[in-house]
């Protein structure tokens, strides 16, 4: 259990005006599937039902599935993820999905809940999923968007965001900034320049060669405040290494809930944490402590050409 008792969030009011201890420790791609999992879990404590998506669904690495997200988020206990929608492109990777899908829905489980696989391009079924009927006003729904680099085009995270009147639909947004600037570079052919604009949503794709990874990160974050409207979104680096290293993706978390901020940057603080700090009462802002986790490691282990640097280890 990644949460105990006293640690889960007891008051809606509260969460948001509490203070955070001191982070200075990065949180490397094996913990994505968790920081996802412990976020996850806060807020089901406090909505006690929820709806997951999970547009890039099979496990990264089928040789390590406890770094799989989706396989995290169904074990999660108490089983208040009633609605669970997984798609994947590759016919493989959908299989993977099956056979999750066969173990959580066993008979013995007694499950209350629904898990739908849908094998193919997530770009053209994320409209099943929101004309399912299933998604209303009032259902909490988060949206994992695990893209490798140009896979996630902007008019589905644009239809997920205008879904719901209410509180939008919470999206968790893998930008790849570790190989964005070669991938850019690479880009020749009319088809490729045109999958990249459908995946930026905007002709100016050329523009993001060359940017500072967190400028560039926080970029990206800004328009899912301006364009699509949402309250907050807040860039959250995950390392290569353990203990620093270069970041590898930024995760944009967009919310519209007052708690949702407070409550990713403890589950980020939790997974990657530091449990020798614990119970110590050194206490930062909350604010403070989220830039403390978007500077983590010197500039220059932000950089595709940079070389890890001591600097960029976090000493123990
Ligand atoms: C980074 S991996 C996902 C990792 C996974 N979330 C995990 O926790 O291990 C990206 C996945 O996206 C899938 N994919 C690529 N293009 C896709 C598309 N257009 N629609 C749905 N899935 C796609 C790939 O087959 C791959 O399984």
């Amino acid at each position: 259990m990644l949460w105990s008792q006293d640690e889960l969030p007891r008051r809606r009011a509260g969460i948001g005006s509490r203070s955070f201890k001191s982070l200075r420790f990065p949180l490397w791609t094996q913990n994505k599937a968790r920081l996802i999992q412990a976020y996850l879990q806060l807020f089901v404590y406090i909505t006690r039902h929820g709806t997951y998506i999970d547009g890039f669904a099979a496990p990264q690495d089928a040789d390590h599935l406890g770094t799989w997200a989706a396989k995290l988020v169904l074990e999660m206990e108490p089983r208040r993820m009633r609605d669970i929608w997984l798609c994947d492109l590759s016919p493989k990777g959908a299989a993977k999905l099956e056979e999750l899908r066969t173990v959580h829905m066993a008979p013995e489980l007694k499950p209350k809940r629904r898990i739908t696989v849908l094998a193919g391009d997530f770009n053209t079924r994320v409209f099943e999923i929101l004309q399912s009927g299933r998604i209303t006003d009032k259902t909490a729904t988060f949206a994992l968007l695990d893209q490798r680099t140009f896979e996630c085009e902007w008019r589905s995270v644009e239809a997920l965001s205008r879904h719901k009147t209410t509180n939008k639909i919470e999206l968790f947004y893998f930008f790849p900034t570790g190989w964005i600037d070669r991938s850019i570079a690479a880009v020749r052919r009319p088809e490729k320049r045109e999958e990249v604009e459908r995946w930026w949503g905007r002709p100016d794709w050329a523009a993001l060669r060359g940017m500072g990874g967190l400028e560039r990160a926080r970029l990206v974050a800004s328009r899912f405040e301006q364009e699509l409207g949402y309250g907050k979104a807040e860039v959250f680096p995950i390392h290569d290494e353990k203990y620093g290293g270069r970041v590898m993706y930024h995760m944009i978390h967009a919310s519209d809930h007052p708690e949702a901020l407070p409550l990713m940057v403890r589950a980020y603080r939790k997974v990657s944490g530091r449990p020798d700090l614990e119970g110590k009462e050194e206490q930062l802002d909350m604010i403070d402590l989220l830039r403390d986790i978007q500077d983590e490691g010197a500039a220059d282990c932000r950089t595709e050409s940079a070389s890890p640097k001591p600097g960029c280890s976090p000493s123990l």
